[in-house]
């Protein structure tokens, strides 16, 4: 298994670019299994949830390959096949985006029932609900749902849950509703980026699709989606998190392609504690010239401050100049990363569905463990100004969703470095 090397303490200075966006690009390259003809997705990163997603579609009749760096190129060449297996969508949770599309395209899909992963319990009776008020039928099985729909119905259906929306039940059930007949009104829908993204991409296929990024998305379903050319979205949590590296190692770079209306919360939580975020043509910079402040965060579905930016912020606030509060509100379980950050010298004590942060003024370097995607990316961002030398196992958990990030930082001035391991089994589990 490979791991990063990271010796602490070293500046970061000129511009990186982000990549596109993983939560964006998923739901687009499964909503490719209900149209017609070709279509070219372009800026899909590099990244093993990509890759595992590519074999998904093709176990499910498509021609799916790259062409060139970040484009693939994909086509339904046999629409018989229906099933998902367990053993793929236990390893990437995304891969239940396959319901709504089969169902609408094939009139029936296997799909396993995803089970909880390192960051919660994760439910999907909203994706259910969803897709029964359309008319499916989704019995449980053995494990697995067993969907049927002989003709999907537009319906008006509530998505909202305790605790808010959902963003793949609501990519879900507004691919389903794209070839349903007559008009879906979906209220209390996610509003995140990647939904909006999800839904342009639809229309660009020949969808009737209105009110994505509110809570109320109508669709008007038609008979027929064709392929189409399209470029996804840069990432907002990836681009957040370099910003995050960059006020971290108290530094001034910019992160090129970073959407600054996607970081509004960031941007603000970032400016209450002391580092300016600055938008600039075609990017953001980031000015940190001194001790962070603390500072209370409370994650939120979009636009309020993304739980996948929560364990990046909490590393930063390890270093703060006093204690800070950080509650988890989508993901009450989301705190894998804290007994690592604990380990290099943090010091962050667990209260229920919060961690409160009693800022340090020097974290060391220590040998720690990532267990999750983003958990990881707390790890990388604490190393960056850990004492000494910090060795992150198991990146494999990174690099399911950030792409080269090694090489990205280290072009940052970062000493990073991975040394490389005997090749471990694809466990994946979480995003
Ligand atoms: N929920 C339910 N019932 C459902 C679905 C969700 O109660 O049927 C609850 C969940 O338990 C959670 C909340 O609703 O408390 C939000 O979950 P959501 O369904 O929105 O999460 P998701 O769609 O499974 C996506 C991202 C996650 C990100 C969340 C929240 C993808 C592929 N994954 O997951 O990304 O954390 O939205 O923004 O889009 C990551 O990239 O690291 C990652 C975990």
């Amino acid at each position: 298994m490979d791991r990063f090397v990271i010796e602490g303490g070293r500046k970061l200075s000129g511009s990186v670019r982000v990549g596109g966006s993983k939560n964006a690009a998923l739901p687009i390259l499964f909503a490719t299994l209900m149209t017609r003809g070709r279509s070219r997705v372009h800026n899909v990163p590099r990244l093993r949830d990509v890759e595992f997603t590519l074999t998904i579609l093709r176990e499910l009749g498509m021609a799916a390959e790259w062409l060139g760096e970040h484009t693939i190129e994909l086509e339904v060449v046999d629409e018989a096949p229906c099933e998902a297996r367990y053993d793929l969508v236990r390893r990437m949770r995304a891969s239940f985006c396959v319901l709504g599309p089969l169902l609408a395209r094939r009139g029936k899909a296997r799909v396993a029932m995803p089970g909880g992963c390192a960051i919660g319990v994760r439910p999907v009776d909203l994706h259910k609900k969803g897709l029964e008020a359309l008319g499916a039928t989704l019995p449980l099985e053995h494990g697995y749902f067993d969907a049927v729909a002989t003709r999907l119905r537009g319906a008006e259906v509530f998505l909202g849950g305790h605790t808010g929306p959902t963003v793949t039940g609501t990519a879900n059930v507004m691919m389903a509703a794209t070839l349903a007949e007559g008009t879906t009104v979906i209220e209390g829908a996610a509003c995140e980026p990647e939904v909006t993204d999800l839904a342009d991409f639809l229309v660009a296929c020949g969808a009737r699709v209105q009110g994505q990024g509110t809570p109320r998305i109508a669709v008007e379903g038609v008979s027929e989606l064709r392929g189409c050319d399209y470029t996804v979205i840069p990432d907002r949590i990836e681009a957040g998190t370099l910003v995050l590296a960059g006020a971290m190692a108290n530094s001034d770079i910019r992160v090129e392609g970073a959407r600054g209306d996607h970081l509004g919360a960031v941007s603000d939580v970032l400016r209450q504690i002391g580092i300016r975020v600055v938008r600039e043509d075609g990017g953001l910079r980031v000015h940190a010239s001194r001790d962070v402040d603390p500072v209370d965060v409370t994650t939120q579905p979009y636009p309020g401050f993304p739980t996948d930016l929560q364990s990046q912020l909490m590393a930063l606030l390890t270093i703060a100049d006093g204690i800070s509060v950080i509650t988890e509100t989508i993901y009450p379980d989301r705190f894998m990363h804290v007994a690592e950050l604990n380990r290099m010298g943090a010091s962050i004590r667990k209260q229920g569905a919060s961690a409160v942060v009693s800022g340090q003024r020097q974290l060391s370097g220590a040998e720690v463990m990532a267990s999750d995607l983003r958990a990881s990316a707390a790890l990388v961002l604490a190393g960056l100004v850990a004492k000494g030398v910090t060795e992150i196992q198991r990146v494999y958990h990174l690099d399911r969703g950030y792409e080269r990030l090694d090489e990205r930082l280290a072009g940052l001035g970062a000493a990073i470095r991975r040394v490389e391991g005997p090749g471990e089994a694809f466990e994946g589990g979480v995003a």
